[in-house]
């Protein structure tokens, strides 16, 4: 089986690993601290806050923003759950806005539409690690005053006009064991300001600058000294895992472009977190060329995966909320995103295997349009 995500974990790792296990020292602690110091330097922001996961990375960002009940957010709706989940746990509103078909993030003008005047947040996503419109969403979270936080979970790496997402708001990560790199379960919170940092600490610790001594309403959202150790192996190769994603992603884009050419965005660095081709019908039979080609790969033992076929204002969850929205770009991306392996830890042979079964693939489903690269096309 091809695998759509590996995580890459050596020697390097294991010694990190068993170096903490005969340390003594568990939880969170002096490398938790080395890892905060080395991935704010390598975003480029004064502070990193490491986080138990990407979700509290989240959730914490928006509470040290003071988001909670009575307030909303604005962010996109073809994600994963936890970004709008993250905004539900604070007791705000998730409101959605709909995304581009240049880079299926959060489209800046429509999130403008949707600003009111118990809009607290923008959170935009950096989707398959092509990073959103970072110019004009700053923009518009300075004109109305509102705090920028970036869900840039699948987006380590990545950059927009030669600067490190995360930088420009406030970034939140994501180590979850598919990701671009990994720490098992971890997150992290990285920032400019640091009094936001401060109370992010006090919350992902039950409000304890000292110990038992509690001034705010805080939780247990803490990274482990395990986690950390396999944070500060993996952030050294990261800029390689994500050089490796891009070739991959090259090479399969030069074997499809029979299909149609691949676009990356003039001054985005796109580190294909996930590698995403679309594949439409006529809309009579919308859906049916996608599902029948990942039945098609799947079969020939190749995981290819969709990311996301519901988008969340559609989930159970927020339909329930008494969402009713109609946001027709979201929606059709649903119906015709598929994802590819791209990792790195794929050969030659295995991304051959993916572009001949591609190719086979979709003349039997005779889908009449392809577009490659998760980047729009
Ligand atoms: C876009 C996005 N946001 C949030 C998360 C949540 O991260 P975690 O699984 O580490 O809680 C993930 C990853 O799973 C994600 O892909």
């Amino acid at each position: 089986m091809i695998r759509i995500a590996q995580p890459l974990l050596g020697e390097e790792e294991e010694q990190a690993v068993l170096a903490v296990l005969r340390s003594g020292q568990l939880s969170q602690g002096p490398l938790v601290r080395r890892f905060e110091e080395a991935f704010a330097q390598y975003v480029g922001v004064r502070e990193a806050v490491a986080a138990s996961s990407g979700t509290a990375a989240l959730h914490v960002a928006l509470l040290a923003h003071g988001v909670g009940p009575g307030d909303e957010v604005v962010t996109s709706p073809f994600t994963f759950v936890a970004t709008a989940n993250a905004i539900l746990a604070t007791g705000a509103r998730p409101v959605f806005a709909d995304v581009s078909e240049d880079d299926f993030n959060l489209d800046p003008a429509r999130a403008g539409e949707s600003i009111s005047e118990r809009t607290r947040a923008l959170l935009p996503v950096h989707l398959y690690g092509q990073p959103a419109d970072m110019e004009a969403l700053s923009a518009l979270a300075r004109r109305h005053g509102l705090a920028l936080v970036e869900d840039a979970c699948q987006a380590a790496g990545a950059s927009f006009g030669g600067r490190k997402v995360g930088s420009f708001g406030t970034g939140c990560f994501s180590f979850y064991a598919t990701k671009n790199m990994t720490t098992g379960e971890g997150g992290m919170i990285t920032t400019d300001d640091a009094k936001l940092a401060a109370r992010a600490r006090l919350l992902r610790d039950h409000g304890q600058r000292r110990r038992y001594v509690s001034e705010v309403l805080g939780y247990n959202l803490r990274m482990t000294e395990v986690a950390a150790a396999l944070g500060l192996t993996q952030l050294q190769k990261l800029d390689a895992f994500n050089d490796r994603r891009r070739a991959n992603a090259r090479y399969l884009t030069e074997r499809l472009s029979g299909v149609m050419a691949p676009r990356e965005i003039p001054g985005r660095h796109h580190v294909y977190h996930q590698y995403t081709i679309r594949v439409s019908l006529p809309v009579r039979q919308a859906g049916r060329g996608r599902d029948a080609l990942l039945g098609y790969l799947r079969d020939r033992d190749i995981e290819a995966a969709v990311f996301y076929p519901l988008p969340v204002h559609k989930q159970p969850l927020y339909r329930g909320l008494g969402n009713r929205q109609r946001l027709p770009v979201a929606e059709r991306l649903s119906r015709e995103v598929l994802s590819l392996p791209v990792h790195p830890g794929l050969s030659r042979e295995d991304l051959d295997a993916v572009v001949s079964a591609v190719r086979e693939g979709l003349a039997l489903t005779q889908a009449d349009r392809v577009a490659v690269g998760g980047a729009g096309a």
